[in-house]
């Protein structure tokens, strides 16, 4: 399998997003919001979103269970490069400072993490309204739901996607960029993947890799869904 990142519909729709709250009007408020289901590629569309905007011109973080205030601040303070100031206020500030100089947008995966955690939520506001710069909250099904209790912070999400499972021509693409240029996997085996894989996309590359794998092993240049069979595609569980 090739690595390189497919440009589906959803990583186009994150582009566009992005060029929505950076081309916004003084007037609209500038927090995004990405939520979808685990594996469907939010994640790797930030990082491909990042290194459109350059890397050096966006701060990534992603959030873990154990986060408190602090250890998220010192995340956002060590991406920027600078040890931590305290009292806390002191490191928040310099994340203004250094976010204003450089224009800097944040990107906070995996935000499900800290949307329950009010003084979390409340810096990331302060952040946002000390620098009014894009601030891009990326989660699961739930960070949708839990942050429109947040009337703070909802008031000032202006754009969101909401990832949806791959279609048919979404698999079409990542098989014809993705895999070996002598194997080709014909259209019945690849939307029998896109039903049993959900459209998630982990599964969908999982599936793909194991019959390219299969096709070279056996040297095939085709594989159909009457030779891939009922041959596993990835871990399936029994319900
Ligand atoms: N557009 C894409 N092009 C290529 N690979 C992708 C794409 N989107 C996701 N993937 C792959 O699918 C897997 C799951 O993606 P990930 O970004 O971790 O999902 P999420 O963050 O939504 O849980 C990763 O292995 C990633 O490399
Ligand atoms: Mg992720």
């Amino acid at each position: 399998m090739k690595h390189k990142i497919v440009e589906v519909k959803n990583v186009l729709s994150c582009l566009e997003l992005m060029e929505n709250l950076q081309g916004r009007s003084s007037i609209t408020p500038g927090i995004g919001l990405v939520h979808g289901p685990s594996g469907f590629g939010k994640t790797t569309t930030m990082c491909w979103l990042i290194n459109q905007l350059g890397a050096r011109n966006a701060s990534y973080v992603r959030c873990y269970a154990t986060d408190t205030p602090s250890s998220f601040i010192a995340r956002i303070m060590e991406e920027l490069g600078a040890d931590m100031l305290y009292p806390l206020r002191k490191s928040v500030d310099f994340i203004v400072n250094r976010m204003n100089e450089r224009q800097l947008p944040l990107f906070i995966d995996e935000a499900d993490h800290i949307v329950g955690q009010s003084r979390i939520m409340e810096t990331i506001r302060d952040l946002y309204d000390a620098t009014e710069l894009p601030v891009i909250l990326v989660g699961m099904e739930e960070i949708a739901r839990r942050i429109s209790h947040r009337k703070q912070l909802f008031n000032r999400v202006s754009e969101w996607v909401e990832f949806q499972p791959a279609d048919l021509e979404d698999v079409h693409e990542f098989a014809s960029q993705l895999l070996d240029d002598r194997v080709q996997v014909a259209e019945d085996l690849l939307e029998h993947i896109r039903k049993r894989s959900g459209g998630e996309v982990r599964r969908i590359l999982t599936a793909l890799e194991k019959i390219e794998r299969s096709a070279l092993a056996n040297d095939l240049d085709f594989v159909d869904l009457d030779a891939w069979g009922e041959q596993p595609l990835f871990l399936e569980f029994r319900r």
